[in-house]
């Protein structure tokens, strides 16, 4: 579907609005929103193409406004693959912020900890990923005039957009891992025996979302960058079962350290 009419709708509500970051917010993490000033919200059942909010989870609305002192266009909740809608649920969000001018995306989320060190409550800085899910958003006919049939993921996450969060991390005294985040399309978590799987294929955290808007931000030309909240350590490695509620209270209490990096990456940027 093109971003025509959502673009269209959107230039009615913000006429003047020229994001140019991204950021699409995970769970746990919905909070910052809050935080962006001068905010015009527009619900994504208005905006035609994006996915229907109850399924989506969270709150559903785009958010456009000033976050540090950048023009920014937030996206409030995503669709998983894991809610039975199509892979591509989140094409027209996320081409709709290249259309709107965006240059980059930054990506959150929430995931369990599978590499030795890292705590629930701490962030990863996403380097690479694993696409384990067995979908992909850009199955089907190409949109050329969007992006590439075989677009390059070589360095999928911006090496410069990478250091800049790394900066902003330490200028914040906020602890940043880095590391490779797998895809897997849930809604269980893993099972430990998966979870060995994963480190032994290079996987440093796993997550339900994220590299299908990588896949798609990549095609449309933007530089992306990524964060995950590490909620809870992966199947097998924590003490005892892995709850949603756990998952939200660790991605709150993230939230928080991820919102002052965000903020000095912002700021920060040149
Ligand atoms: N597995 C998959 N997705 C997740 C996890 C996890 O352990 N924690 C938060 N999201």
């Amino acid at each position: 579907m093109s971003v025509a009419a959502a673009l269209s709708t959107l230039r009615t509500r913000a006429p003047e609005a020229a994001p140019r970051v991204g950021l699409i917010l995970g769970s746990g993490l919905d909070p910052l929103a809050a935080d962006i000033e001068d905010a015009v919200e527009v619900a994504y059942a208005d905006l035609a193409g994006f996915p229907d909010p109850g399924v989506a989870g969270h709150a559903g609305r785009l958010v456009l406004g000033r976050l540090a002192g950048q023009s920014v266009a937030c996206l409030r909740g995503r669709a998983h693959l894991y809610e039975g809608g199509p892979a591509d649920a989140m094409a027209v969000p996320v081409r709709l912020l290249a259309a709107l001018g965006c240059e980059i995306v930054v990506l959150t989320n929430a995931a369990g900890g599978i590499t030795p060190g890292m705590a629930a409550g701490e962030l990863m800085l996403i380097s690479d990923h694993i696409n384990f899910a067995g979908a992909n958003p850009l199955v089907g006919p190409n949109d050329d005039a969007v992006g590439p049939r075989f677009p390059d993921m070589t360095e999928a996450y911006d090496g410069p957009l990478r250091a800049a969060m790394k900066a902003a991390a330490a200028g914040e005294g906020v602890r940043l891992h880095e590391g490779v985040y797998l895809w897997c399309l849930g809604p269980n978590f893993e099972t430990s025996a998966e979870i060995r799987a994963f480190a032994a294929l290079g996987a440093d955290a796993v997550g339900m979302s994220t590299v299908p808007e990588c896949l798609l931000a990549r095609h449309a030309g933007l530089r992306v960058a990524g964060v995950s909240s590490i909620t809870n350590l992966a199947a097998g490695l924590g003490a005892g079962a892995i709850s949603h509620d756990e998952t939200l209270a660790m991605g709150a209490r993230a939230a928080a350290g991820l919102s002052r990096v965000l903020r000095r990456f912002l700021q920060d940027m040149p």
